[in-house]
């Protein structure tokens, strides 16, 4: 059975909110789903299995960097350009769509797993806070994530 790691890279809360919500919908299915308020790079990659997916939800800050709860993750992620052929991954990109840097962390994030040669799931969700519903948007994206699971 997977299991999912929720890593968060919030500021404000909005995205740490957003991935309690899903936690629970997960573990409501029966999944084992663990929220990561302040990703630890190496204790992350080193529990990661054939059975791991990283579900990123992750908040642009800044000039579209990462939010500061991951900083030192992504700063490491780009450092030591791990190899994670065996990891399944997807990302929920959170930004205003008000900025130039429209959810760049979470694009980021997204090109540098598939870079490491980490699986992509699902196309990335993108949630614009000026104009959508995030939890609505959220979980019907996270319907179809389970789907191809
Ligand atoms: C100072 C500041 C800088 C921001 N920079 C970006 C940005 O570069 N790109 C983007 O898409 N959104 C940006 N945003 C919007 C945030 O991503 C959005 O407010 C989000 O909900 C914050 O999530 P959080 O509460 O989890 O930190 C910025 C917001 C603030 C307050």
């Amino acid at each position: 059975m997977t299991t999912i790691q929720l890593l968060v890279a919030t500021t404000s809360g909005n995205t740490e909110y957003l991935a309690d919500q899903l936690a629970e919908q997960l573990q409501a299915q029966g999944y084992t789903a663990h929220v990561h308020y302040e990703p630890d790079y190496s204790d992350l990659v080193e529990a990661i299995t054939d059975d791991t997916l990283w579900l990123g939800c992750i908040a642009s800050h800044g000039a579209g960097d990462y939010a500061d709860s991951m900083l030192a993750f992504a700063d490491d992620l780009h450092a030591k350009k791990p190899r994670l052929e065996t990891l399944h991954y997807a990302v929920i990109a959170v930004g205003d769509s008000c900025y130039d840097t429209y959810c760049a962390a979470g694009r980021d994030f997204d090109e540098s797993l598939a870079k490491a040669g980490a699986k992509r799931l699902i196309e990335r969700l993108e949630i614009d806070m000026s104009q959508d519903d995030p939890e609505d948007k959220a979980s019907t994206w996270l319907r179809s994530l389970l789907n191809r699971m």
